[in-house]
């Protein structure tokens, strides 16, 4: 028998976080590259104290009905927590730790050059050099639009979204950005950015850029309807998440020529299957959900969701709960 408290990590993380968890807990570890099939998820929570979730894990009542009322903490190693059911944690007075801000960078670092691939086709050209085409430089080979001096349009225009326009300055883009809250005019300034409503950014911008939670209002939010009001020769790129996009409209806006293309770090259902109509587009970048993947970026991860485990089972308050509303 021990006292230390008992948790489960769904998964390897980076040592920055695993080495203060097993110093600290009888910690079990999840040792497979595939996530827990439920089953041994549920085995493995029974009586746990706290349980570091991956964005591949549902967290929800079931779950923690299972993992027994002496639960404390859930601690998500994503910014995103839609696969937290946080109403039902809150409930029962658990507090559901993520990882915000320290992959803000990384993330638009990807989003922006999921942006410049799309435009200037670089996977294309790279399936092209390789298949053994490539003949003689071509003054109409592998045409697309110019980066700088095009219209981004930013959904969502929180940190993320904010960090996109930065760069977009830099590209001499002209910015537009939709939110449900209008940003301060001070940040407006500095961004160089202009509000408008989402119908009139869809319409006017070259390329858009999605950085909205994924919640019941932003649940194909990108439909057929908002995907033909878009110019044909546009851009989409999401970063956010997959089923923020209809995916069989976007299958079809793509094939049919209603926008030009789409580069997508985040696909629904995810992980897209290699046969899935999507990968059969030339105009469709896909990426394996990576915009955070820099060593360093997941390096701040694995602190963060360690830091919000140990607080958690210690009974501290932790460093950024998503519900502080437990506390009172
Ligand atoms: C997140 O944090 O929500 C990303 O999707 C994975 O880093």
């Amino acid at each position: 028998m021990t006292d230390r408290p008992r948790v489960f990590v769904a998964r390897v993380i980076p040592e920055d976080g695993l080495a203060a968890i097993r110093a600290g807990c009888d910690a079990e570890i999840w040792p497979d590259e595939l996530p827990p099939p439920r089953a041994e998820l549920l085995r493995a929570i029974e009586g746990c104290d706290g349980v570091l979730t991956l964005l591949t894990d549902r967290v929800d009542d079931e779950f923690l009905d299972r993992a027994g009322p002496q639960l404390k903490v859930v601690s998500n190693f994503a910014v995103g927590f839609d696969n937290v059911d946080v109403a039902a944690c809150t409930r029962r007075a658990i507090p559901v730790g993520n990882t915000p801000g320290v992959l803000t960078e990384t993330t638009a670092d990807l989003a922006f050059a999921l942006l410049m691939a799309a435009a200037r086709r670089v996977a294309e050209g790279d399936r092209y050099v390789r298949a053994g085409r490539w003949r003689t430089w071509g003054p109409m080979l592998l045409l697309g639009p110019d980066v700088h001096g095009a219209t981004l349009g930013i959904v969502g225009f929180g940190r993320i979204g904010q960090a996109v326009a930065r760069r977009a300055a830099g590209f001499g883009m002209h910015i537009l950005y939709h939110d449900l809250q209008r940003a301060d005019e001070a940040l407006e300034r500095e961004l160089g950015a202009t509000y408008r409503p989402l119908e009139d950014l869809l319409g006017e911008a070259d390329v858009v850029t999605l950085h909205v939670n994924l919640s019941e209002e932003t649940r194909g939010l990108i439909d057929a309807a908002r995907l033909r009001s878009m110019k044909p020769t546009a851009i989409l790129v999401n970063t956010a998440r997959g089923p923020v996009v209809d995916t069989g409209a976007l299958h079809e806006a793509l094939r049919d020529g209603l926008i030009a293309a789409a580069a997508l770090d985040v696909t629904d259902p995810e992980p897209l299957p290699a046969d899935h109509p999507l990968l059969a587009l030339d105009n469709c970048l896909v990426v394996p959900h990576i915009a955070s993947a820099s060593r360093a970026t997941r390096g701040r991860m694995a602190a963060m969701a360690a830091a919000n485990l140990l607080a958690g089972v210690r009974g501290e308050r932790l460093p950024t709960p998503v519900n502080p509303e437990v506390y009172g």
